[in-house]
């Protein structure tokens, strides 16, 4: 099993600054999280990050961004794309301007437009501490090499799902919910690559099925068309 608490210790030295990031040991803004997974669902980390900075100058809270003209936000996400995603964002921003607080589980966050499972369950893990694991592209990868699963995605999800959910079981991870799923984006990011990974430089490299049989970049496989 790979040991949560070495992707811990090689987050907690390798771990990439981000805007919307605490400082360690500090407790994420739930405004910068949720507006940054919203930005983040289909659009680069580097595109990003200039977006992000401009929202937080210009609507430095929820409140602020429920009261702006709908327009003017839908303005200043002109060149990122997906529209529907600023629409939701703004109706979204009204609804938690109204309840006066965030909701911290994936079950309440889920109610709100624009936010699916896997969103609700990034919020709540990296704004709240909840121990759930948000599993997108990269965690697929990693879990599919660290247990080498050999299924083919699509068909795979569920199986790589709750592997993943394995290694968020973990009491290392148990504790610290968003750094451990922070940890599992950046490791996919930059070590755990779809093409070329540097296992070499890899915290869980002892403890990878997938590279001890020797063909981690295959994996996860995919499903002929
Ligand atoms: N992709 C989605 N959310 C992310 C985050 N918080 N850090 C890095 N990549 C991400």
């Amino acid at each position: 099993m790979p040991s949560s608490a070495a992707l811990l210790a090689w987050y907690d030295r390798h771990r990439r600054a981000m805007p919307w990031r605490a400082a360690p040991g500090h407790a994420a803004s739930p405004y910068h999280v949720w507006l940054s997974e919203i930005m983040l669902q289909q659009t680069t980390v580097a595109a990003v990050r200039p977006y992000f900075t401009r929202f937080i100058t210009r609507y430095p809270t929820v409140a602020t961004l429920a009261q702006a003209p709908r327009d003017d936000v839908l303005a200043l996400w002109a060149g990122l794309g997906y529209y529907s995603r600023a629409r939701n964002l703004h109706a979204c921003a009204r609804q938690i301007a109204d309840m006066g607080r965030f909701p911290q589980t994936v079950a309440d966050l889920t109610r709100l437009p624009g936010i699916g499972p896997y969103t609700a369950r990034a919020i709540a893990a990296i704004a709240f501490d909840q121990p759930v694991i948000p599993v997108d592209g990269n965690v697929e990868r990693v879990t599919a090499r660290v247990f080498n699963v050999q299924d083919p995605l699509p068909g795979a999800r569920r199986i790589l799902a709750q592997l993943a959910e394995r290694l968020n079981e973990e009491p290392e991870a148990r504790a610290r919910p968003g750094d451990f799923a922070q940890a599992l984006f950046d490791l996919g990011a930059t070590i755990c690559t779809s093409r070329n990974p540097a296992c070499g430089l890899c915290p869980w490299r002892e403890d990878c099925a997938g590279a001890k049989t020797g063909d981690p970049a295959s994996l996860p496989r995919r499903a002929p068309k």
